[in-house]
């Protein structure tokens, strides 16, 4: 999504100026054109050098120093952003941008842009409190600037509390997050991720091999179109999209539970968890040791079917499986969404590499209720995602159309 895209990325100084050399550098690895505006008091932190080398653009620091092909520096600079960023943004800027002054290069060229300005805010938890700045942050968020959360933590200033600049993935997502379409606005929705454990004693489990990346992806991207995010996810190690509500769950058991409890609020169910089909019938108190015989069974009993719960209590509402074959593919998926009475299932083949589970790859297809089957080419799981919400908003819209 940023590919191509023009950002403007304006450092003022605080002490978390050097985390916008990382921010930088995760712009520009995706293809995006980054023009890094310093501040006076940001180049006494970090050398201007640093930002130029890694964006290869002239950094610009100066209001009156930037006549450059006949451009006015700093209108031209306005006008050329698809993106405005400010990180970290002290309480100084944000306090001279809500008050009209534009006394310097980055002042003058926020209040000339007309596009989409992120504030990233990071400094002493005092001055974050404080009602002046409040005020501030507040009448800017009132004219459309936008405004991350600082982070709660041991500041640099010997302070413990909010104040720390968020980490620069987290402000990479929000920047998607500002020019994804906003067409989830409104919806909630529900996504399982990752794998179940069912506990056989204190140290042993069964599980499988899904790593949750499919379902985070969804996550991620459902909250970038402006969808209100409930993800129930099974152990991973990976981080929680920001501003998505997460439940942690263990077994199938748990996750069954957590999502009936919440499946009410739900206007979108999508079930990309790994559920294990079965648990072991008795879990031991006491770690199972082994003894004389060579072979060892084990009684298994059958786990609930959420999703095909869900396809039950679903009424109007879309319902979304997975599917993950090793043979027949389209036989079996087109087999479960007509057993579990889903509006659509993806459908993937785990045997294929670069596909199913524990990569950043999938292959899928995308089999609909009316019989439709979409194949789509190897992508990365965040394009999966955004592929499957682009199919999503359109069954919504038919079905609000079926209902006129
Ligand atoms: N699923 C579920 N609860 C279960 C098992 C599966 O909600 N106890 C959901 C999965 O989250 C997925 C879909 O059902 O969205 C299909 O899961 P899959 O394991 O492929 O299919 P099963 O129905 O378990 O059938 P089988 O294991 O025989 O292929």
């Amino acid at each position: 999504m940023l590919k191509d895209k023009k950002i403007v990325l304006g450092v003022t100084g605080g002490i978390a100026a050097y985390k916008a050399v990382e921010l930088l550098r995760l712009y520009v690895k995706v293809g995006a054109e980054v023009f890094v505006v310093m501040t006076r008091s940001a180049q006494q932190f970090v050398t201007p050098l640093t930002f130029q080398t890694l964006s290869g653009n002239p950094v610009h620091t100066e209001l009156f120093d930037l006549f450059q092909e006949n451009e006015i520096g700093h209108i031209s600079l306005a006008d050329r952003a698809d993106l405005f960023v400010v990180a970290p943004a002290t309480a100084n800027v944000v306090g001279k941008v809500a008050s009209g002054i534009a006394d310097d290069l980055l002042t003058t060229t926020i209040m000339a842009t007309k596009a989409p300005v992120l504030f990233v805010p990071a400094m002493n938890v005092n001055m974050w409190e404080n009602p002046l700045y409040r005020q501030n942050e507040e009448k800017l968020k009132g004219f459309g600037y936008r405004f991350m959360e600082p982070v709660s933590g041991a500041l640099a200033c010997g302070w413990e509390g909010k104040g720390k600049l968020p980490d620069p993935s987290a402000i990479f997502e929000e920047t998607l997050a500002l020019l994804a379409p906003h067409d989830l606005a409104g919806e909630t929705l529900l996504v399982s991720a990752g794998p179940t454990r069912e506990e056989l004693d204190p140290v042993r489990y069964l599980s499988n091999y899904s790593s949750g990346k499919m379902g985070y992806a969804i996550a991620r991207a459902a909250r970038q179109r402006g969808a209100r995010v409930i993800l129930v996810t099974g152990p991973t190690c990976l981080q929680a999209p920001c501003g998505v509500e997460v439940h942690q769950v263990r077994g199938a058991g748990q996750m069954h539970q957590t999502i009936l409890a919440e499946q009410g609020a739900a206007s979108i169910l999508i079930k990309a968890a790994a559920v294990a089909d079965y648990r072991p019938a008795v879990k031991a108190d006491d770690k199972i040791k082994k003894n004389a015989a060579e072979t060892m069974t084990l009684v298994l009993e059958k786990n609930p079917d959420i999703l095909a719960e869900l396809g039950q209590l679903k009424g109007g509402r879309i319902l979304v499986g997975f599917a993950a074959e090793t043979s027949d593919l389209v036989d079996n998926a087109r087999k479960k969404l007509e057993r579990k009475n889903l509006d659509l299932i993806v459908a993937n083949d785990v045997s294929l590499p670069d596909a199913g589970f524990d990569v950043d790859t999938n292959i899928v297809r995308l089999l609909f209720k009316d019989g439709r089957v979409e194949e789509l080419p190897r992508m990365s799981k965040d394009e999966v995602a955004n592929r499957l919400l682009d199919r999503i908003v359109e069954l919504k819209g038919q079905k609000v159309e079926g209902r006129r």
